[in-house]
C-alpha cells in the first residue's frame, strides 16, 4: 500500500482526513500544513476559507487483485491508465481553475478597499494557467468542463483568460506578452463591481441610462488595472477597449479596427464566444456551432479577422466534449480528434437507449460514418 492524492470537494472534508498539501491564505501565509489531520474545527476553519476543494492523502494499493477468470488485454489496459491520466489532467486543471476563481473573487471584492492587494497572487495564478494550457491544451479547451464555477462573473473570466492565453500561445507569444495578456484578460472585468448590481442582472432590457452606466465598466476598469494595481499600458488597455469593435460601432471610443490594441481584440472574441455559450439571466446560451458561426459572419465588422480564424483553428468544429449525433443514429461525445475529424465515445444507441458496452468511433478511420448532428442532448 502507498499514499496518493486526491481532491475533495471541501464540503465534503470528514474526520480523520489527512490533508496531502498546506493551506495558505490569500496573501501567501501557511494556516495548515501538509500532512494534518482533520477534526471538526479544523474543517470548519476551512469552510470558512470559501476553498472550492483541498488535497487529501488517500491510500492506495500496487497489487493488482487478479482472478482466474480476468482476461486483461493490452489494449483496454492502456486505454484505461490513458483514461485515469486524462481525468488526472482535468482534475489538475479545474483545481486551478477554481484557485483561479476564488481568487478573482477575493479581487473583486477588496481590490477597492485594500490598496495593499497582491499583484503577486494573480501572477502566480495566470503563471499556472499558461502552464496547464502548455501541459495539455485539448484538456483546457475540453468544453464541457467549462462550467465548473457557480457564478458567472467568475468563470467568465477564469474561461476568457484561458481563451485568450491559447490564442497567445498559438500566436507564438513569449512568456512576458502571455503574462500581460493573461492578467488582463483575467480582470477585464473587473470595473462591473462599480456598476450597480441591479442593472447587471437585470432580466429585462436595459433603458439608455442603464445601458450607458454598463459602459462606464470599461472605464472604471483602466483605472483599476492602472492606478490600482499599477499595472502598464498593454494589460491596462484590455478592460479598457474589450468592447471596441473593427467597423468603429464599439465603445467606449468608438475606436476601428488598427486602433484597437491587438490584446484587447483577442480579449473581445473570447469574451464574446464564452459569454454566448453560458446560460445568463439575462439571455439563454445558443450552441457552440452557433457561437462559431456568429464569430465567423461578424469578421471585419465586429471582430477581427486573423483572431477568429486562429480561435476556430484552436477551439476546432469538433471541441472535445462536444455531444454529437452519427449517421448511424448513435449519440455520443467527442473525446479526440484525429486529422481534423472527431473521435466519438458512443454511449446510447438510435432509440436513446443508453449502451451497455461503450465503444469510440474514429471517423478518420471511418469515412463511411459522418456526424449528422451537433449539440444533441448531451448524454447523462
Ligand atoms: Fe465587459
Amino acid at each position: 500500500m502507498r499514499i496518493s492524492k486526491r481532491t475533495v470537494a471541501s464540503k465534503k472534508l470528514r474526520d480523520g482526513m489527512v490533508l496531502a498539501e498546506p493551506i495558505y491564505d490569500i496573501d501567501g501565509k501557511m494556516l495548515f500544513s501538509e500532512g494534518l489531520r482533520l477534526n471538526a474545527k479544523r474543517i470548519e476553519r476551512i469552510l470558512r476559507l470559501e476553498l472550492m476543494s483541498v488535497m487529501v492523502e488517500e491510500s492506495v494499493y500496487d497489487e493488482p487483485i487478479v482472478n482466474d477468470d480476468m482476461v486483461f488485454e493490452t489494449h483496454s489496459v492502456k486505454s484505461i491508465i490513458e483514461e485515469k491520466q486524462a481525468i488526472r489532467k482535468q482534475q489538475l486543471l479545474n483545481e486551478t481553475r477554481n484557485e483561479a476563481a476564488v481568487m478573482v473573487e477575493d479581487l473583486f471584492t477588496h481590490v477597492l478597499e485594500d490598496g495593499s492587494v497582491k499583484t503577486e497572487k494573480i501572477k502566480r495564478i495566470v503563471e499556472r494557467l499558461i502552464e496547464a494550457i502548455l501541459y495539455d491544451d485539448q484538456v483546457v479547451l475540453n468544453l464541457s468542463n467549462l462550467s465548473t464555477i457557480d457564478d458567472y462573473l467568475l468563470s467568465h473570466s477564469v474561461n476568457v483568460c484561458i481563451f485568450s492565453l491559447v490564442v497567445g500561445i498559438y500566436l507564438g507569444f513569449s512568456q512576458p506578452r502571455l503574462m500581460k495578456l493573461g492578467t488582463g484578460a483575467l480582470i477585464h472585468d473587473i470595473g462591473k463591481i462599480l456598476v450597480s448590481q441591479n442593472i447587471l442582472t437585470k432580466p429585462g432590457p436595459l433603458t439608455d441610462d442603464e445601458f450607458e452606466e454598463i459602459k462606464q465598466h470599461t472605464i472604471y476598469g483602466h483605472k483599476i488595472l492602472r492606478d490600482t494595481l499599477k499595472y502598464g499600458d498593454e494589460s491596462a488597455a484590455i478592460p479598457l477597449y474589450h468592447h471596441e469593435r473593427i467597423d468603429g460601432l464599439g465603445y467606449p471610443e468608438q475606436k476601428k479596427g488598427h486602433e484597437i490594441p491587438l490584446f484587447a481584440k483577442i480579449v473581445c472574441v473570447a469574451d464574446v464566444f464564452d459569454a454566448m455559450t453560458t446560460d445568463k439571466v439575462y439571455s439563454d446560451k445558443v450552441t457552440y456551432y452557433q457561437a462559431i458561426n456568429y464569430l465567423i459572419k461578424q469578421v471585419n465588422t465586429q471582430f477581427d479577422e486573423d483572431i477568429v480564424k486562429k480561435f476556430i483553428t484552436i477551439i476546432g468544429f469538433y471541441p472535445i466534449g462536444l455531444p454529437v449525433k452519427l449517421s448511424t443514429g448513435d449519440i455520443g461525445q467527442v473525446i479526440s480528434t484525429n486529422k481534423k475529424k472527431p473521435v466519438v465515445k458512443v454511449l446510447l444507441d438510435a432509440n436513446g437507449n443508453r449502451l451497455n458496452n461503450y465503444y469510440e468511433i474514429d471517423l478518420y478511420k471511418n469515412p463511411s460514418i459522418s456526424v449528422i448532428d451537433v449539440d444533441v442532448q448531451k448524454p447523462a
